[in-house]
């Protein structure tokens, strides 16, 4: 017997490819967030990011082969990130996530999907405002 990961049964690299595409997408638009990355271009944040969330998931571990420990909470501190950037994060994750078709994210794998991008979320905050 063997075990499908979430990465793959929400359809694997495309999904993920999609699901941060459209993320920054909408980071790019966002008056709140887009101060905050320091590079012009944000491809190589798109393709961080991309990279965790697949390896989060189940798929494949090239975050961690090229960016070793993921530390979070660390590669966070230089940004400033109260309830407001958080809000406006999720906000634009909650837009990608709803482009992704029912027929790709059932109703049980977006919960599972939201809730822990909320709680990720929650867990970056380091400014009180
Ligand atoms: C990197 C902002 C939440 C995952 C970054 C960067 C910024 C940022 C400005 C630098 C861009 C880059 O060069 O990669 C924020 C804000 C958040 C947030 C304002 C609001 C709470 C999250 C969450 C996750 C996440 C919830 C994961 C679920 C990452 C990853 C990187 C990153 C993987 C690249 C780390 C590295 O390898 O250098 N974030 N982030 N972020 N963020 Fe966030």
């Amino acid at each position: 017997q063997t075990a499908t990961s979430f990465y793959e049964a929400v359809g694997g690299a495309e999904t993920f490819q999609r699901l941060v595409a459209t993320f920054y997408r909408e980071v790019a638009a966002d008056e709140v967030l887009r101060p905050l990355y320091p590079e012009e271009d944000l491809g190589p944040a798109e393709r961080r990011l991309r990279m965790f969330l697949e390896q989060y998931w189940g798929g494949p571990r090239t975050y961690s082969d090229e960016r070793g420990h993921p530390r979070l909470r660390m590669r966070h501190m230089p940004f400033t990130i109260g309830p407001i950037e958080r809000d406006a994060w999720l906000r634009c994750m909650r837009i990608a996530v709803a482009e992704i078709e029912p027929e790709t994210l059932d109703d049980e794998h977006r919960k599972a999907l939201l809730d822990y991008l909320e709680m990720a979320a929650n867990s970056l905050v380091n400014a009180p405002f």
